[in-house]
């Protein structure tokens, strides 16, 4: 269906690809895995023709579509929802706009070009192309009021449902998606594992998101040492059977017969234990071809994430009375009344994410609320991870090396010396040449790195966390989430990572459009507890 070979990138000294042949086919689902910085997107990007390789080839089967789900999820702010989802098939949405436009100057010659173009229509089946598009948004949970509205006003789920139609449109027969589930919600991450563990075409996805993973692929395609190795079986099974490799590596004295036996023997109980589960679906059937030649141990590393505070705070951390934010007229939230004191983790969690991002960025001074005050203790200092990092990555300091970058933050002469900065860079793992690289050619797991090193330089003793598991590899998170665990300051957070939001909270704050509900209590306990869920149901009724 789709193939590449002897594909090699190649970035200055630092090769990303070399020599890589591979395919892709159809009825499989390929989840692509690798650190941060491996070259998933960039591996996508040249899959998809937006990118050149080095040197190399890709090869889609003649008469064959693929499509892309967008990454950026607010490209098509300017447009409305139905016309987003038609720009799925290029081809013909070209042709359409072309006779809107024509119509709309309407002369003899004209005519004569419109007829060309409608033939065209008619043969893609254009006349009924608006009503598909419809009738794609409704199954994936968009309602019809919303098909005229601008995408500029949905919110991040919503966006990337119509994005999803959009990828959807047309039926593609290869479809590629990167990162899919940052800026989802849990029940829309369900749905989505749903739909694509039932869909029949090759799918290609890159995930940091070991749940989606294993519910969705067929195939594991991981990205190390610049090539790309395909294993079936899903997640799960990639991770174990490395760890298994690796073990038996080290086993020096072990007879390989006993290897190979013990093998078997993981590969069989398996098997059995995914064909029981509930994720056994039609496609699951290639799980009885698993094997586990070519594992490698990987060369994943751990990045040091530690929060040091410059100063204790004292007793009052934040004090927030009766305050209130809206957008489009539409109530966020209203009423909250909260103090925040020494040591309070909180998970703040709200149904609509748009509530949770506004909160942050008016505590933070970057947003003003319609009603209500906030205070900050006197003796503390704040870092924030905000969902959407674009501004601290300007195209005009593009050109600006991550030394530079982090320079900036400073705030002392000792602190902007080069060895004081390339610490912290090292501990986000970027070391020697990579210190030196232009702050335009980050990946998002990258540039969030790049986020925490400027807040592990701040050391604030008031930390505030956006979905800070966005774009970030699982061992960055495991980091993240065994740093904040001992810190000894103040955490606000939101994350749609369950075990953060369990491991990290002891209070969880839950902004509503009639109110606030806080309690101490775990994440978990928040969640299962009757009383509270029909109390949040009534608030947002
Ligand atoms: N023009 C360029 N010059 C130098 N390095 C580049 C350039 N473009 C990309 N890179 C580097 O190539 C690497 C691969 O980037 P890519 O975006 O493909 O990573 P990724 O695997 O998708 O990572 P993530 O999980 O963070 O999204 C990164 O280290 C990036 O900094
Ligand atoms: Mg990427």
């Amino acid at each position: 269906m789709l193939s590449v070979s002897n594909l090699s990138v190649q970035f200055g000294k630092r090769v990303l690809f070399d020599d890589v042949n591979t395919k892709f086919v159809t009825g499989n689902c390929y989840g692509i895995i690798g650190a941060n910085g491996a070259g998933k997107s960039t591996f996508l990007k040249i899959l998809s023709g937006k990118q050149d390789p080095t040197s190399g080839q890709v090869h889609l089967e003649s008469g064959k579509r693929m499509s892309v789900l967008e990454q950026e999820h607010n490209a098509y702010d300017e447009y409305p929802v139905l016309e987003t989802v038609m720009c799925g098939n290029k081809e013909l949405f070209g042709i359409k706009s072309e006779i809107d436009k024509l119509y709309e100057d309407y002369t003899d010659e004209n005519a004569e070009r419109i007829g060309e173009l409608q033939v065209a229509f008619e043969e893609m089946n254009g006349w009924n192309a608006e009503s598909d598009a419809a009738a794609l948004l409704s199954n994936l949970g968009i309602d019809a009021s919303l098909h005229y509205n601008m995408m500029s006003d949905l919110d991040g789920k919503q966006k990337v449902r119509v994005l999803l139609a959009q990828a959807l449109f047309g039926s593609p027969d290869v479809l590629i998606m990167d990162e899919p589930t940052n800026d989802l919600d849990y029940e829309t991450i369900s749905w989505l594992e749903n739909f694509l563990a039932n869909y029949d075409n090759c799918v290609i996805v890159v995930s940091h998101d070991r749940h989606f993973l294993d519910s969705v692929c067929t195939h594991i395609s991981d990205i190390d040492f610049g090539k790309i190795n395909h294993f079936s079986g899903n997640y799960t099974f990639w991770y174990e059977s490395s760890q298994l490799a690796a073990r038996q590596r080290a086993q020096q004295n072990k007879k390989a017969e006993d290897k190979k036996k013990e093998l078997e023997e993981f590969i069989r109980r398996f098997s059995a234990n995914v064909a029981k589960s509930k994720q056994a679906t039609s496609r699951k059937k290639m799980i009885d071809k698993l094997d586990v030649s070519n594992i490698k141990p990987s060369s994943r590393r751990y990045p040091a994430i530690i929060f040091e505070r410059e100063r204790e705070a004292g007793d009052q951390i934040l004090n927030i009375e009766n305050l209130e934010a809206s957008l489009d007229g539409e109530t966020l939230f209203s009423k909250i009344n909260i103090n925040l004191t020494k040591g309070d983790k909180v998970v703040v969690f709200s149904r609509d994410s748009r509530a949770t991002t506004a909160f942050y960025e008016i505590i933070n001074g970057n947003k003003k609320a319609d009603k209500g005050e906030y205070a900050w203790g006197v003796t503390t200092n704040q870092s924030y991870l905000p969902l959407d990092n674009s501004s601290f990555f300007k195209e005009e300091n593009g050109e600006d090396t991550l030394v530079d970058w982090l320079r900036q933050y400073a705030k002392t002469e000792e602190e902007r010396e080069e060895v004081y900065i390339r610490g912290f860079l090292g501990k986000m793992l970027f070391s020697g040449e990579e210190a030196l690289k232009k702050s335009n050619v980050l990946s998002g797991g990258e540039k969030v790195r790049c986020m925490l090193s400027r807040m592990m330089l701040m050391r604030a003793n008031v930390v505030m966390l956006d979905e800070p598991t966005n774009h970030l590899d699982l061992e960055s998170i495991t980091a993240f989430n065994n740093s904040l665990k001992n810190f000894k300051g103040t955490v606000l957070f939101t994350t749609h990572d369950h075990e953060f939001a369990q491991t990290v909270g002891n209070r969880v704050i839950e902004l509503t459009p009639k109110g606030v509900i806080d309690r101490y209590m775990t994440f978990d306990e928040y969640m299962s507890d009757k009383k509270i869920k029909e109390q949040r149901d009534e608030m947002y009724s």
